[in-house]
């Protein structure tokens, strides 16, 4: 098999910052590397964004700010529809970029496309229902009119994980809702935000509707473009999508100007088989679950909770799953598992699972990375793990499925909560009133019975606990970027 040679679309790309409906360089003129982590290799070089180029986005994203709030909802809506469209037409190519710049294979990027591009549709579609509110007041001295109205100019922080999903489900209520926005691509992974950052300021630009509403500043530090932003009052709106502990520090950087914030943190999701699932949908929800991106998504499922009674039987169909998959260049035809982000990321999954091993748990398959170029660590499944090794306790962001067994509901529910995160929790019962319990009694946003994967563009996306505040998608997604007005009269 060979490698697709890095993408030509990435070749032809703008490379610069977003400001006010122009690409230019950076102020300094300085620029980063972008590689491709299936080889190590860079595929382009993109403006190294720094304060002066925020402070120049956020002025862009104020001076659009009142055009773009008058600007009619069925404009705005149009507009989106058109992006969907768009992104849909080039799903090839803009699936290219993001294997080329993150490594998921091809049937992956392509399926993230679909997704994002679901975001810009589900929030066309909600920009013409925005409702509020008209009653009489209880007493009946007067009436009360609830009205929503744009929050205003947005920094919208993305991760590197999913580079076009979740700039799309930032970006695609913002504009809905009638905000403008400053946008910080990861730094691994910008070149997929610009190609469509380009594509929405085009058809902007078609539709004579205000450029500067969308704004990107590529960086190699984040920081630099968060401090000036988050200090100056101008700015209404922070979205973050990232660790838990970068998300608590631009909390307190927001806190000063009391600023709306939605926080998508880190998970410790647990995946739980009860004796009464069905072990084969288990098994297949469980590579959803698990092996999305090589288990680099704040949804994966990271510890696997079993009923002792099946937990050997789960282990030994979850090794052979494991062994059927394909790791290699996510270019390549047939590949299943694509490389981790970084060097630094093969290594922190290497030392949990030594760690774990060392605590004497037995490797069922993977454990090491194959002698290759690029940042891969083989899948692997891990049985006898103890409940406080740190490929538990951690968010692993990488391809390991730590089995840890249990012995009754309760203890599953004690264990499935025993972490200061709550993002997702999975399980597999063929119990109703079972199934019930778990959806109330799991400390998680999000609950998937029977189901390996939960997203969706028309659904709320959020975490309780460590995991975040606020969220994404659905109704709830729109509500983030809208404030709420009572009049009395
Ligand atoms: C994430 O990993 O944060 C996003 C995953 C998803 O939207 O499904």
């Amino acid at each position: 098999m060979t490698s697709t040679p890095p993408s030509t679309v990435a070749a032809n790309l703008p490379t610069g910052v977003l400001v006010g409906g122009r690409w230019r360089p950076a102020r300094s003129g300085a620029t980063f590397e972008v590689e491709d982590p299936a080889t190590t290799r860079p595929i382009a070089e993109v403006a190294d964004g720094a304060e002066a180029d925020a402070r120049d986005a956020l002025d862009a994203a104020v001076a659009a700010s009142e055009p773009w709030r008058r600007t009619a909802p069925r404009v705005r809506a149009d507009l989106l529809r058109a992006v969907f469209d768009t992104i849909t037409a080039r799903a090839d190519d803009i699936a290219a970029l993001v294997t080329a710049e993150g490594g998921k294979p091809l049937a992956e990027s392509r399926a993230e496309v679909a997704y994002a591009a679901e975001y810009v549709r589900w929030y066309g579609e909600q920009a013409v229902r925005v409702e509020g509110l008209a009653r009489r007041a209880p007493a009946g001295t007067h009436h009360q009119l609830v009205l929503r109205r744009p929050v205003g100019p947005a920094l919208l922080i993305a991760p590197w994980n999913f580079p076009i999903a979740m700039i799309a489900r930032k970006v695609a209520p913002a504009l809905a809702a009638g905000c403008t926005c400053v946008v910080k691509p990861a730094q691994l992974t910008p070149l997929t935000t610009i190609y469509v950052a380009e594509l929405i300021r085009a058809e902007l630009e078609a539709r004579d509707l205000p450029v500067g509403v969308l704004n990107v500043v590529p960086s190699s530090s984040a920081r630099r473009i968060s401090e000036p932003l988050l200090a100056d009052p101008r700015l209404r709106k922070l979205s973050f999508t990232g660790s838990t502990e970068v998300g608590a520090a631009l909390l307190a950087a927001a806190a000063p100007s009391v600023l709306r914030t939605s926080m998508e943190l880190g998970g410790n999701a647990p995946f739980l088989v009860f004796a009464d699932a069905d072990l084969d949908a288990a098994v297949e929800g469980a590579l959803q679950a698990k092996m999305r991106n090589a288990g680099q998504t704040c949804v994966a499922a990271n510890r696997f909770l079993v009923h002792a009674s099946v937990a050997d039987e789960f282990a030994v169909r979850l090794t052979v799953a494991f062994d059927r998959l394909v790791v290699g260049h996510g270019a390549d035809e047939g590949v299943t598992v694509g490389p981790l982000i970084e060097r630094g990321a093969v290594d922190r999954v290497a030392e949990v699972v030594q760690q774990a091993a060392d605590g004497g748990a037995t490797v069922r398959t993977g454990g090491s990375a194959p002698a290759r170029e690029g940042y891969f660590y083989r899948p692997t499944v891990l049985t006898g793990v103890a409940p406080d090794a740190r490929v538990v306790t951690e968010e692993t962001f990488g391809p390991v499925a730590p089995v840890v067994t249990f012995g009754d509901e309760d203890e599953a529910l004690r264990l499935a909560n025993g972490t200061p995160f709550g993002l997702v929790a999975y399980a597999y019962t063929r119990d109703v009133g079972r199934a019930m319990r778990l959806a109330e009694e799991l400390e998680a946003g999000m609950v998937g019975i029977n189901r390996g994967m939960v997203s969706d563009a028309s659904a709320p996306f959020g975490g309780v606990k460590m995991s975040g505040l606020g969220r994404e998608g659905g109704e709830a997604g729109l509500d983030e970027y809208l404030e709420t007005v009572y009049v009395a009269l």
